[in-house]
């Protein structure tokens, strides 16, 4: 096949063939999860629904999302690794579970992307002391048509799925397809190389705790994740991705501009390729992130800033709009499954414009400090002062400090950087706690109180400040609620007071709290308020608290309102222009 970067479109007609609704992919930004600083697989902005939330569009789910993973983003530059991608899934909310999942993904594979059966194998969970072997997903293989022989059983490592340490999590079912000219193996050895993995089916049934152990959830779900470049790299026979016809424009535009083969190039020109798309997708996106030095504008800056010094690497005149160039390609390529890309694309024209004027303003100087630093350092070590240094005067982020290092043969004292930033940036709470590695959804108690204590917050103010009031963000940790709103002043101490008493009124009237299902038109007409109306599906879930409160939202919250304590606002602030800050906490 020699285009298959029809896959998305097939892969969601295929499922709405079967009952499915599609849905519109998340944010790479989450919306309510401080605990991750982007969506790095497709079940993350549906953990509340694995969990037992009600989904508005049904049971029966399809979608492609956005995902970012930046864990191993200095691995980028190989023929495999991204750090944005798209994931396609089917999910199944206490609908369909193995028979179904199983037999569609075999159809699929078979059907509509025409894989010989003999080019795929798969693996089943073999069983331990926690949970037993897969014998059902065994027997389904089996009657479809898989040969034993390619078929493998292995452990949780291998067959067992969980975003982060604790949540929804399950056994699951992977198939792999033997990518390769030789003859194939009759039998599948899962450490041969050649047979690379091309779709996840998680039947996520369990719940881990934080003690480690499990316990079934109250529905059997199904999360299913197909890599979208992966297979469209199998489907065209390739085995670079970045070789794919997902690529060909951006990479025929890089290859013009730097006036270089791609042979030869290679690992500049994927990290370029790669680097500026993410770039576009996390700019784009409605959250507003900008470069900075925290948090994912940390990881926009990187990405930005190791783009450029790749460049630079290709004799690329940085001062000319390569960048520009680059990404307006990727949004031409992406609007029609993306429309904030075309909606946002002035705004990520000028995060590249703005980051590559501030790092050109050091990168030269920072350089000279760098090649200046390394003739007088004496046992191959960069220092955490030097790299620091490089840091904070020169904006270097530690990670071009490493890999200018490397080139040279010298490592950098990263653990000594770290302290000394650490120290002198005081970075978030959630940041310190490892947001870096990725980890679950806030859905512990006292973060679905927060949750439900946010809309009593919002509608106060509203009732207090007037009907200007709308939320602009909302962030929750186990600690406290942190919640943006329109107002186009300082709110003076007598509201505040005004605002924490009317939230407490309303706790100690122990007001029930519920959900409707309703049309988008419907919920605007009745009210309800709502961060994102351009995104929502046609079907929305409302959740009121008695009469003072509408809000189109997903939940989780509690039952009712009295469970929630006292509440109490700790700090007013501004947030950006119009946009003011409360923080509050329930005690
Ligand atoms: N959640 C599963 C994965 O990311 C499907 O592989």
């Amino acid at each position: 096949m020699n285009n298959a970067k029809d896959l998305k479109d097939k892969y969601i007609s295929f499922f709405e063939s079967k009952g499915h609704k599609k849905i519109e992919s998340a944010p790479v930004v989450p919306e309510n999860d401080p605990s991750v600083l982007f969506n790095t697989a497709g079940m993350q902005p549906l953990i509340p629904y694995l969990m037992g939330e009600v989904h508005p569009a049904g049971t029966r789910l399809v979608d492609y999302q956005k995902c970012i993973r930046t864990n191993d983003l200095d691995e980028v530059g190989d023929k495999t690794h991204h750090t944005f991608f798209e994931m396609l899934g089917n999910w199944s909310l206490g609908d369909y579970f193995k028979k179904e999942t199983i037999s569609w993904s075999f159809e699929f594979l078979t059907q509509v992307l025409n894989i010989p059966v003999e080019r795929l194998a798969v693996t089943v969970f073999k069983g331990d002391e926690d949970l037993p072997r897969d014998e059902e997903s065994l027997s389904i293989w089996k009657s479809l048509g898989i040969k034993e022989d390619r078929i493998a059983f292995l452990g949780k490592e291998d067959n067992f799925w969980i975003a982060g340490e604790t949540g929804p999590c399950g056994t699951d079912t992977e198939m792999f397809y033997f990518r390769s000219d030789d003859p194939i193996p009759e039998k599948y050895d899962p450490e041969d190389d050649r047979w690379v993995e091309i779709w996840n089916d998680v039947f996520m049934d369990h719940y881990k705790h934080e003690d480690g152990t499990f316990t079934e959830l109250p529905k059997k779900n199904v999360d299913t994740g197909m890599g979208y470049e992966r297979v469209v790299a199998v489907l065209e026979n390739k085995d670079d991705n970045y070789m794919t016809s997902i690529w060909d424009n951006a990479r025929n535009k890089l290859i013009e501009i730097a006036n270089l083969p791609y042979e030869g190039n290679e690992k500049s020109m994927r990290i370029i390729l790669d680097h500026i798309r993410t770039a576009v997708f996390i700019s784009s996106d409605d959250a507003g992130i900008k470069p900075s030095n925290t948090d994912q504008g940390y990881i926009l800056r990187r990405l930005i800033r190791r783009a450029i010094r790749h460049a630079k690497h290709l004799n690329i005149d940085i001062n000319s709009n390569w960048d520009e160039e680059l990404a307006l390609i990727f949004i031409e390529e992406y609007k029609k499954y993306y429309s904030e890309l075309e909606r946002n694309k002035e705004v990520v024209i000028n995060v590249l414009k703005d980051e590559k004027i501030k790092f050109n303003r050091t990168l030269e100087k920072g350089l000279k400090e760098f090649e200046k630093e390394i003739k007088k350092i004496e046992n191959n070590i960069i220092n955490k002062d030097i790299a620091f240094k490089l840091y904070d005067t020169y904006g270097f982020p530690i990670e071009l400090t490493v890999e200018l290092a490397g080139e040279k043969g010298l490592s950098v004292d990263t653990e000594g950087f770290k302290e000394k930033f650490k120290a002198h940036q005081e970075l978030s709470r959630t940041a310190s706690q490892g947001k870096f590695k990725g980890g679950m959804a806030g859905n512990s108690e006292i973060e679905t109180k927060y949750h439900t204590a946010t809309h009593l917050l919002n509608a106060a103010l509203k009732e207090v400040l007037g009907s200007h009031v709308h939320q602009k963000g909302s962030n929750i940790t186990a600690e406290r609620l942190r919640f943006d709103f329109s107002n186009p002043e300082k709110v003076s101490k007598e509201d505040l007071q005004k605002v924490e008493d009317l939230v407490n009124e309303k706790i100690k009237e122990d007001l029930p709290v519920s959900y409707e299902i309703m049309s988008k038109d419907d919920a605007i007409k009745a009210g309800a308020e709502g961060m994102f109306m351009d995104r929502y599906e046609d079907e929305v879930k409302v959740y009121s608290i008695g009469d003072f409160s509408k809000e189109i939202c997903g939940g989780p919250h509690v039952e009712h309102t009295n469970v929630l304590g006292h509440f109490k606002i700790k700090k007013e602030e501004a947030s950006s222009a119009g946009v003011r800050r409360i923080k509050a906490i329930l005690e």
